[in-house]
């Protein structure tokens, strides 16, 4: 047997046992006549001891261990005499009898502990001795148990896994496809799925009516925190069920893990906001709800005065910072720059501080009397030592911004707790997004979601304004998750490929194999998917996903431990039929 317990298992009930013991050398440390180690695996770090007055050899060989050493053990469990807290096991240690190396080691490139000196590259670089650390390895646990548990909550209420192909065609879900060449088909390509969509509205086609799967799903996008290009989602569908049905178990599922995982109880239903009011009052579809500090609009209060910058504006609003009426210049500068920034645009920043008695002092006094200031101020319910923040221009692009200062002001004032968390469903999301550039209409969520049956006579008229049966869950401002009710009617899913812009050849094309099978009995059905990395992320409070995926590409999409993408030889090229013209 390599060993009898783990390095996290020992306790004082076990003094007097004679154990065997096997890790990697986190610390070597010599005092006096006795040398400490620290023996690190999985389960945690248990003490080891050597006596150069006992075993002067057996010493000398721990003497000589370096970092990261692999060794195993023999020795008796006894109590320490300066128990050690912080670590499960550290009321005991080992009087080590036998040490028998397993393995040596080169000198790791960075410390392997919390605090470790290694940067963001080289750890990425060794990130098999970046998951030695406790860190990294608890983020990767959480997501084993939050797996688990998800596969527990489907499998009770129903719900079957099944895999779907990798190598498929192109899914729409709004992102370019990673594409695969065949060598047994010159000149065609697989894609990646972007998700599962279509092959699990295939799979409800075939009577699978409770479907799920923890799948990778591939999207060539640009990256951020937030996004991979490989990533895993808890793909889900139902038949015979309405947008309230898949609302209710998913919730479920959300509070069942809030509950297994954290032991926390949501009382009620998470609440449900329209996509029109998050964007109204958050400038966002995926709100923080943390805090208040909605927006409030305010181009009718502050018109008719000649300032032209709020005039000529075809949008005004701002939020009412807390307490905040006595930063002073230079914080306002800071908060001016911040807005100013290019990717966020605004062109400058309105305040308005409420003064301790009441009166109200700001930027544009000049154009505004002081009662005025105080309707405006009204409009926020503001009081004495509240700051009032307004920001002026084109609609859209002026709510992003204020939604990027809302975010910043909720951040400096401590309102975006990790350990805190304020669920939502977003729905209502309109179904087509209008693109100025190509002047076409795009679905929003994806050309299978259906328009909310009360809308469908807008179609034709005024497509814009058809709301979708399509939900997204968010909790702190990240959505985690997101779906709709499909379209099952092959005569309404022809007409949306229409509006969409799409030839009867080119939807048939693309989406032939899904219209047809939706001539043999489609039943009524929807639902959703979960990006279990980000449901991971917010869990453990991370703020990448990265940390809690055991290998992820970097921001430029490259695997720098395996430098992966990378070229191919001549051969392989000419075996698929590929030339390049780099
Ligand atoms: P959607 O595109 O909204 O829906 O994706 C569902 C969820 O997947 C996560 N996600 C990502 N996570 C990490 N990196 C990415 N690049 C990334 N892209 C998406 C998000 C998101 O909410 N087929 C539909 C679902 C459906 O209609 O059933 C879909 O894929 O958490």
């Amino acid at each position: 047997m390599y060993r009898t317990h783990t390095n996290g298992e020992l306790r004082l009930s076990d003094a007097g046992k004679t154990v065997t013991l096997c890790g990697w050398v986190q610390k070597n440390r010599r005092m006096g006549g006795m040398t400490f180690i620290d023996l690190r695996d999985r389960y945690g770090i248990t003490q080891l001891v050597f006596n150069q007055e006992i075993n002067a050899a057996l010493c000398e060989q721990a003497n000589a261990l370096g970092r990261e050493f692999v060794i195993q053990v023999k020795g008796e469990v006894t109590e320490r005499s300066s128990k050690n807290n912080n670590i499960l096991t550290g009321e005991i240690e080992i009087i080590v009898s036998e040490l028998t190396i397993l393995n040596s080691s080169e000198t790791p490139p960075f410390t392997i502990e919390d605090n470790t000196d290694g940067g963001d590259d080289i750890r990425m670089k060794y990130r098999y001795l970046d998951l030695r650390r406790v860190a990294v390895r608890k983020n990767l646990e959480l997501r084993h148990k939050m797996a688990f548990e998800v596969r527990r909550f489907l499998d009770e209420m129903g719900f079957l896994e099944v895999e779907t192909p990798v190598l498929i065609g192109s899914t729409p879900e709004g992102a370019r496809d990673f594409v695969v060449p065949s060598r047994m088909n010159a000149g065609e390509f697989y894609a990646l799925p972007q998700s599962p969509q279509t092959l699990k509205q295939l799979l409800m086609v075939s009577g699978f009516d409770r479907y799920f799967q923890i799948v990778k799903c591939f999207r060539d996008e640009d990256l951020r925190a937030d996004r991979q290009p490989e990533f895993t989602q808890i793909d889900c569908e139902m038949s015979f069920v309405e947008q309230e049905d898949i609302l209710n178990i998913f919730e479920g599922m959300a509070k069942h893990l809030f509950k297994y995982i954290k032991n926390i109880d949501f009382i009620g239903d998470f609440p449900r906001m329209t996509w029109a009011d998050a964007m109204k009052y958050y400038g966002s579809d995926k709100p923080d709800t943390r805090f208040e500090m909605k927006f409030v609009e305010l181009k009718e209060a502050v018109s008719g005065r000649n300032f032209v910058v709020f005039d000529s504006a075809e949008y005004v609003g701002g939020i009412c910072a807390e307490g905040c009426a006595a930063y002073t210049r230079k914080q306002i500068d800071e908060l001016t720059e911040f807005v100013k920034r290019p990717q966020i645009g605004a062109k400058g920043l309105v305040y308005i501080k409420i003064e301790a008695d009441g009166t109200p002092k700001s930027s544009v006094d000049k154009f505004y009397s002081a009662e005025d200031l105080q309707k405006i101020a009204a409009l926020f319910n503001a009081k004495a030592g509240d700051l009032i923040l307004i920001l002026a221009g084109e609609k859209a692009k002026t709510q992003k911004a204020l939604c990027e200062l809302r975010l910043e002001m909720g951040s400096k004032l401590g309102l975006r707790k990790k350990d805190e968390f304020s669920p939502l469903w977003v729905v209502d999301f309109p179904l087509f997004e209008f693109d100025e550039e190509t002047q076409r209409l795009y679905a929003m969520h994806h050309p299978f979601t259906s328009p909310k049956p009360e809308d469908i006579h807008l179609l034709d008229t005024a497509p814009a304004t058809v709301r979708a049966n399509a939900y997204d869950m968010v909790i702190n401002g990240v959505e985690l998750g997101g779906g709709s009710i499909r379209i099952h009617d092959s005569g309404l899913q022809n007409k949306m490929f229409e509006l969409m812009g799409f030839t009867s050849e080119k939807a048939q094309a693309q989406f032939g194999f899904l219209m047809n099978a939706f001539k043999y009995g489609a039943p009524p059905h929807g639902g959703l998917a979960f990006g279990l990395d980000r449901l991971v992320s917010l869990f453990a409070g991370l703020d990448s996903i990265r940390d809690c995926i055991a290998f992820p590409k970097n921001n430029s999409g490259r695997d720098v431990m395996l430098d992966a993408p990378s070229p191919i030889d001549e051969e392989q090229l000419k075996e698929l039929n590929i030339a390049l013209t780099l």
